[in-house]
């Protein structure tokens, strides 16, 4: 019951701190830097740190917390993990419009590609991402994945995806200090970044905020006590099953159960079994 509202607690801070993650992010493009637009100039650039930090920050965690939701335990969970897909994917969407940004700004300004160490990170997180998803969808969701693969893929899946969020947030806080960097020179109106003007009062803090939500979200995902019990209770369905089915076949009955009659009854057991991995 403690760990439960302990939960609730922290799911809360999660989503409040996300929520102002993106209105920091949005008031910060809009109020000091001009706002958006998709012309190949300084305002397509804004639509970047809005993108990346709404997708691969901030809908990166709330998809990846999900699971973790004890409302969602006792049910089926194909459902939830049908969610978690879409969250992914729509963060994936954001973020590959966000990279869309920058690289179509830097070509229009005829600025070199991927030469900061940021973009190094950012690129390797958005990759890594990409490939987690595909391999998700293919391991987790199609049904004629095995459920052997399954069990191998999620430990990897769970490491990789905190990775992620990691690499994600290191690739903001060092954009958010380039972009700094890059604007707040000494004749700029607010003056030079070492004197604090607002703007960068707002975008230290929006760094800050990054780095609480990361923080945040891997508690949550560390914290076994709020892990869906499925493994555990797959294992023991699954053996329990496969002993009653050993018992129908040691029956003292003196015909033999056709191979076909076994193979049936353990594929009804993995269809309904294994979209608990
Ligand atoms: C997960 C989040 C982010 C990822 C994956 C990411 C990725 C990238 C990539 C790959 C580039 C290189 C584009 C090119 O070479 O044409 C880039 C450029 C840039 N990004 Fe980000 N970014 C992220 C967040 C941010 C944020 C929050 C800011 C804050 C303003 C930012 C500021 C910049 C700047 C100033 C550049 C141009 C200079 C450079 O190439 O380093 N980025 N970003």
């Amino acid at each position: 019951m403690r760990s439960t509202v302990m939960f609730y607690l922290c799911y809360l801070l999660c989503v409040a701190v996300g929520l102002a993650c993106v209105a920091c992010v949005c008031v910060w493009n809009s109020r000091w830097r001009g706002g958006f637009a998709w012309d190949g100039s300084g305002l397509q650039f804004n639509w970047h740190p809005v993108l990346m930090v709404t997708g691969l920050v901030v809908l990166y965690g709330y998809g990846a917390v999900l699971y973790r939701v004890p409302l969602t335990w006792g049910q089926n969970k194909l459902p939830w993990k049908l969610l978690h897909a879409a969250l992914m994917l729509l963060s994936l969407i954001l973020s590959v419009l966000g990279l869309c940004a920058v690289f179509d700004f830097h070509n229009a300004q005829k600025i070199a590609n991927l030469y900061s160490l940021h973009s190094w990170i950012g690129i390797a997180a958005v990759a890594l991402f990409a490939a987690q998803w595909t391999a998700g969808l293919a391991g987790f969701l199609l049904p004629c994945s095995p459920v052997w693969l399954r069990m191998l893929l999620k430990p990897v899946h769970v490491w990789l995806g905190g990775s992620i969020l990691l690499l994600s947030v290191a690739a903001c806080i060092s954009g958010i200090n380039e972009k700094l960097f890059f604007v707040l020179k000494a004749n700029s109106s607010g003056g030079p970044y070492s004197s604090l003007p607002s703007e960068a009062l707002l975008a230290n803090s929006l760094g800050v905020l990054i780095v609480a939500f990361g923080l945040v979200v891997l508690k949550i995902l560390s914290n076994t006590e709020w892990q869906r019990p499925e493994l555990g209770a797959y294992r023991t369905i699954f053996f329990d099953r496969c002993e009653e089915d050993l018992g129908l076949f040691l029956l003292p009955s003196n015909h033999t159960v056709p191979l076909t009659l076994i193979n049936a009854v353990f594929s009804v057991h993995f269809l309904l079994l294994d979209h608990e991995l």
